[in-house]
């Protein structure tokens, strides 16, 4: 044999220990979520994650890659997660709920824990429209900024496995609500006026609150759209004083009784 071949065949055997490694390491992935669930232990632990890294460096005894072999194991990490959220949500997660109320902070942290693809209406409208969404309500009015929610909310029901964080108003109209529960979990997010204000403050793209940044004005437009939410919601969530894990947890809490 010359040695190119050699080495070739070694190289080979490598990848064959790499592809039996990945096969374990994933299925002690589904047997840990499986576990922790029939356990009531707690599936986020950002803090496990640290320390795998520090132990992964510290096992390193060849440096010359060592950026190399740990952009492989961001990549494995981020694999695990994704089977670890498949496992848990055959569905969407449609984050529903006030302005302010930490949708987009929700949606974020998810994506973070369970490396879920996010979509955040406003956002998504915001880009393909080309302008912020007070200027879609200025330039165009609400009733086409609303339109735009529902089309883009009908498209969504081709994915799976998705987090689906709603502008305020999307359950005003009962279409939407229909679409969403399509292939979703619809998850209520509530929080204090008090709290709502604090949150939204700063932030001048809300065109309905921009005028209108008090406790009177928001407790009432909320008292308004109470019956809509909660009509529309699968489980209601109460964030005031949680962090953003204490949150993912009760979602996925509820989603162990599925
Ligand atoms: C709205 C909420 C906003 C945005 C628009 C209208 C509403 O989204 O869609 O300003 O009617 O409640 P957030 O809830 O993400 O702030």
């Amino acid at each position: 044999m010359n040695k190119l071949d050699y080495l070739r065949e070694n190289l080979e055997m490598c990848d064959e220990i790499i592809l039996d490694a990945l096969t374990m390491r994933y299925r002690m992935i589904e047997d840990i979520t499986a576990y922790k669930r029939k356990k009531d232990l707690p599936i986020v632990q950002p803090e496990e994650e640290e320390k795998k890294r520090r132990l992964l460096l510290s096992r390193m005894t060849d440096h010359r890659h060592t950026d190399n072999v740990m952009d492989v194991f961001d990549s494995i990490i981020l694999n695990s997660k994704k089977i670890q959220s498949q496992q848990i949500f055959d569905y969407n997660i449609v984050l529903i709920g006030f302005m302010g109320s930490g949708k987009s902070t929700i949606s974020r942290a998810l994506s973070k824990v369970f490396a879920m693809d996010v979509i955040e209406m406003d956002q998504v409208i915001a880009d393909r429209e080309g302008m912020s969404i007070s200027e879609i309500f200025e330039v165009h009015g609400e009733e086409y900024f609303r339109n735009l929610e529902t089309e883009l909310l009908r498209e969504m029901q081709n994915r799976k496995g998705v987090v689906i964080s709603c502008g305020g108003g999307v359950p005003m109209r009962d279409e939407n609500v229909v679409e969403m529960k399509k292939n979703g979990k619809v998850i209520l997010l509530t929080a204090a006026p008090e709290t709502i204000l604090e949150r939204v403050r700063n932030n001048h793209d809300r065109p309905l609150l921009e005028n209108n940044k008090n406790v009177d004005f928001i407790s009432e437009l909320m008292e308004k759209r109470r019956s809509k939410y909660e009509a529309a919601a699968d489980i209601i969530i109460q964030t005031d004083g949680k962090s953003e894990f204490e949150i993912c947890e009760e979602i996925i809490s509820h989603a162990k009784k599925q």
